[in-house]
Order: C-alpha cells, then structure tokens, then sequence
C-alpha cells in the first residue's frame, strides 16, 4: 500500500465467537492487527481467478513438483517453457531428492497464456503436483513504482 492511499474507516459487526476465531487465526497468520489481516482477505477475494479477465495482464508463479525419471519429461518441460518463452521470466530448479524435483516458474502475461501454460504441464505424466498462482499487474501505474 501507497502511503498516500487514503484510508476510509468502517465498523463492522461480528458474532462473539466467530471474532475470536478470527482473532486466533490472525494471530497465527502473524498480524498484529485487525485491519491489515482484514486489508488482505479483502485483496485476496478481489484476486480470486473467477473475477480476472482472462486477457487480464497478470503476474505470478507455477509451483511444480515433478519426478525427473519420468521418460522424457525433463526435456518436455523444458520444450514446454520455450514454446511460452514470452510469459516466463525466470525458473528456480529445486532437487529435493534422488527422484523429485521442485521447479517454481515466474510468469507474466495474459491471464488466458499462463493458464494454458499450467495446464499443459499439469497433465504431463510424472507431474504430481503444480500449482498457478497470479497476481494482478496494474499496467498503467507500474511506472510510479520505484525501489530505493
Ligand atoms: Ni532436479
């Protein structure tokens, strides 16, 4: 959040028990306050993948776990990637173990691109788990951000 955002207050009513639920959750999410844990299931909800646009530029990850010794899988992958070459920034190649690796794929583009990216690799055989995750790009006001 911007620090000149401005801020609009509202009250909200809850049941007892249902505040103290929420109360514990945040605690354990690690918040240490009400409203930024509220702030963030509101941004959450708004980023659900039924409310963006599949033409909607986006950016994110794709989680992936994979068995190497599947035949031909390593290179399937890596073909897979080049055929999406514009909406893959970058990838992390984890092994976690003699047989299993993890691989984390950066990705940004149209929302519609990366879904067909994680598609086609989520039905490859050998692939047991893969996971997209986006979040939404706003192209206009990407410029006034900066890093010190
Ligand atoms: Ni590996």
């Amino acid at each position: 959040m911007s620090e000149k955002e401005e801020l609009t207050r509202f009250g909200v009513s809850f049941p007892a028990q249902l505040i103290e639920q929420f109360d514990q959750y945040i605690i354990e999410q690690g918040y240490t306050n009400r409203s930024e844990a509220f702030r963030d299931l509101a941004r959450r909800a708004l980023l659900e993948p039924s409310r963006l646009r599949s033409d909607q530029v986006v950016a994110g990850t794709i989680v992936m776990v994979y068995d190497h010794h599947a035949s031909e899988l390593p290179s399937i992958l890596t073909e897979l990637q080049h055929n999406f070459h514009h909406s893959v920034i970058s990838t992390m190649h984890v092994h976690l173990n003699h047989d299993q690796c993890l691989e984390v794929i950066a990705v940004r583009g149209k929302l519609s691109e990366l879904r067909a990216l994680h598609q086609q690799i989520q039905v490859l055989k050998g692939v047991v788990y893969a996971e997209l995750s986006v979040t939404f790009v706003d192209e206009q006001g990407g410029s006034s951000h900066s890093h010190r």
